[in-house]
């Protein structure tokens, strides 16, 4: 599938998807979105993906921000709808059933650290810099990073950054809980492989029946333990179940399908 702001490759089930405007710190333009949106499509039909790493192009920024170039002169009901477009394209992210993680490569600023934030987890480089600078322009983040960033760090922590729009390092993101490791800059995609590549040998129903248990947490619509219950009960009807119950008592590799 051809992108025009992203790059993709498919290897062993993990698809790494780079964003790919590295003269603009990859900042999230709306072909970008248009891009994004195309990719989810495709991560959630296509049986070849199991799992997926999101990286910017470059050694410099993992992505800087929204495109400011686009807020030009929008009205309150098109800012609204820049917004929602954001949202949904990351809510998607979040809510992928197949694990999506952030490589933070460098800069992830503004809508790049929403992007991150909608991933699963993210792994960081030791260049990385996280921050919502959206106040210096007269903004607050659009695409979830309000909610977001108090989920993942803590509400007095988030609201320093928000409202101070000052940056962190990947040692402070480390110990804020915002990334899960931080790797030399290097080793960023093999770390991310290697976590991937043990994932993808579990059961597949399984793995996204734990993202949507775990997301039902911030979601007032829901009641996560009633959602335990029914994705648990909903696990023993899957192949997978039998073959991962039986596989262990035979003591054996289990083979999952996926079923
Ligand atoms: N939107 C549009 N263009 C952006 C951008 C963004 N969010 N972030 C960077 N760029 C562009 C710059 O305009 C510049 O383009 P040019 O070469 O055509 O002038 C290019 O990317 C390189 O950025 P530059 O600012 O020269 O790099 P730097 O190393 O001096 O600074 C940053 C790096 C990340 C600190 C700085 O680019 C920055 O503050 N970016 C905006 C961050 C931000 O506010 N994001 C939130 C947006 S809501």
């Amino acid at each position: 599938m051809p992108y025009q702001t992203l790059l993709t490759e498919l290897e062993n089930g993990i698809l790494t998807v780079t964003i790919n405007r590295p003269d603009k710190l990859n900042a999230l333009n709306k072909e970008v979105f248009n891009d994004l949106d195309e990719l989810l499509k495709d991560i959630y039909s296509n049986t070849q993906i199991q799992s997926v790493i999101i990286t910017g192009s470059g050694n410099k920024a993992f992505v800087a921000g929204a495109d400011i170039t686009e807020f030009g002169n929008l009205s309150v009901e098109q800012g609204k709808q820049l917004a929602k477009r954001g949202q949904d394209v990351f809510n998607r992210i979040e809510n992928s059933p197949k694990p999506i993680i952030a490589c933070v490569n460098g800069f992830a600023l503004g809508g790049g650290c929403e992007l991150a934030m909608a991933c699963h987890f993210r792994i960081a480089s030791e260049n990385a810099k996280f921050g919502q600078p959206e106040v210096n322009l007269g903004l607050i983040p659009g695409y979830g990073g309000t909610q977001r960033l108090a989920q993942l760090i803590g509400k007095g922590r988030a609201i320093e950054l928000l409202i101070s729009a000052n940056m962190i390092n990947a040692a402070t993101a480390l110990q804020f809980g915002l990334v899960n490791y931080v790797v030399p800059q290097e080793e960023l995609l093999n770390k991310a492989k290697s976590i991937l590549q043990t994932i993808n040998t579990k059961a597949p129903l399984a793995v996204a029946a734990c993202i949507k248990a775990a997301n039902a947490v911030w979601n007032e619509t829901k009641n996560g333990f009633n959602e335990e219950i029914d994705l648990f009960g909903d696990c023993f009807g899957t192949e997978d179940m039998k073959e991962g119950t039986n596989a262990f008592l035979e003591k054996r590799t289990a083979n999952f399908k996926g079923k």
